[in-house]
């Protein structure tokens, strides 16, 4: 079997295992996936300084996440439909977190339940929210997350509605799939993946099959999406969802230095630069490039952190030169999860610590509070290739 030594090694086995469904699922963006692209390529424009004779003994990459201790500052980020990328996948997913010492995410929209997860687990893990018209359903799922002792509520901003990604209207994307031809041709040659998921009982939405009633088809993203969630969602209601929630809160979902100053004022433990991984605003700027004035407006009141578009430890490194405490990590350890189950988790973890431990060295710094904006060579336009059009 090939060495696996980077992040594309796992995509590339991961795109051979997986149908087709989970994976366009997990590699689109919306629309024209511009933003998309530029998350990962807007990470490609900063460049590293080189600092030598500097004493990179005692190295660590060890910080903390919402008061947590963590290895690394890298947690697994929510992602939905996890456990169909491989059977019982958000379970493999938090064990790996767990033993490797970092915060896994339980996406609302996951295929194990909150309750399955905390069975099947010790560490405490962090639980995603979606919030629903249905309040006495958000209700219930916080009072589910408390009970199994989450240690933070991570408060999605950005997803009232779904951004639209063609080839999951294309594909029929739906959990479990629907077996029409196309979809039976596909699974014929992923036949690893699906013995694995004939042996699970846990094919659904696990946190609303059997919670909720009078969903059209509780197998399909879409359909719940655009029937449940709950448009209405403000300020004023993160505020009363985080007082019912009464423990650590992270918004996610901020890409503008307005709503990060909202945001921030809520008391919130962190707040996550994001755009969703390209998969909603279209058009919108990549994460990266919007963190540094994000950081600047709120950095001293709260912990910024980023997701979207980190492929590598030195994307970890780069965000965190620019200011972030913290980042997420989604596609990067569902390609492990896809192509080795548990095993490709730890080794999407292994190769982005390695990274960013190789690259802190050969920048002269040993911890990663050294890490500041003077270890970056930026293009001059950086942060300012595009401005408010009221400042024109
Ligand atoms: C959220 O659940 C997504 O599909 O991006």
């Amino acid at each position: 079997m090939p060495v696996i030594t980077n992040i594309d090694d796992l995509k590339r086995r991961y795109k051979r295992r997986v149908p087709k469904m989970f994976y366009d699922y997990c590699e689109s963006g919306s629309w024209t996936e511009q933003t998309f692209r530029a998350n990962s390529s807007d990470f490609d424009r900063i460049r590293l300084r080189q600092r030598v004779a500097v004493d990179m003994t005692g190295r660590s990459t060890a910080s903390t996440m919402a008061g947590q201790d963590v290895a690394m500052p890298v947690a697994l980020a929510p992602v939905g439909l996890t456990g169909m990328q491989s059977a019982d996948g958000e379970i493999k997913a938090a064990r790996a977190a767990a033993k490797f010492g970092v915060p896994f995410t339980l996406s609302t929209m996951s295929i194990c339940s909150i309750e399955d997860v905390a069975e099947a687990t010790s560490a405490p893990f962090w639980f995603q929210l979606y919030t629903m018209k249905d309040m006495d359903f958000t209700t219930r799922l916080i009072e589910r997350a408390k009970a199994a002792q989450c240690s933070a509520l991570v408060i999605t901003l950005d997803l009232q509605i779904l951004g639209q990604r063609h080839q999951d209207l294309k594909n029929g994307l739906s959990a479990p799939p629907k077996l029409t031809l196309p979809v039976m041709a596909d699974l014929a040659t992923k036949w690893s993946w699906g013995l694995e998921m004939l042996a699970t009982k846990r094919r659904e939405f696990g946190n609303i099959v059997g919670h909720v009633d009078g969903i059209s088809d509780t197998s399909s993203l879409g359909a719940w999406t655009a029937e449940q969630f709950d448009p209405r969602l403000d300020w004023d209601q993160v505020k009363r969802l985080m007082d019912l929630w009464g423990g650590k809160v992270i918004l996610k979902g901020i890409l503008d230095p307005e709503d990060a100053e909202r945001a921030a004022a809520t008391g919130a433990d962190a707040i996550v630069v994001s755009n969703h991984g390209g998969r909603q605003l279209d058009g919108a700027m990549s994460s990266i490039e919007a963190l540094p004035a994000i950081v600047d407006a709120v950095g001293s009141k709260t912990d910024v952190w980023l997701d979207s578009g980190i492929r590598s430890g030195q994307d970890v490194l780069k965000a965190l030169a620019l200011g972030a405490k913290g980042t997420m990590i989604g596609r990067a350890f569902v390609y492990g999860l896809g192509a080795m189950g548990e095993a490709g988790v730890t080794k999407s973890l292994e190769v982005i610590h390695k990274e960013l431990d190789t690259t802190m060295a050969l920048c002269g710094r040993q911890t990663v509070d050294q890490l500041d904006r003077n270890v970056l060579l930026l293009p001059p336009d950086f942060g300012r290739t595009h401005l408010p059009a009221s400042s024109l």
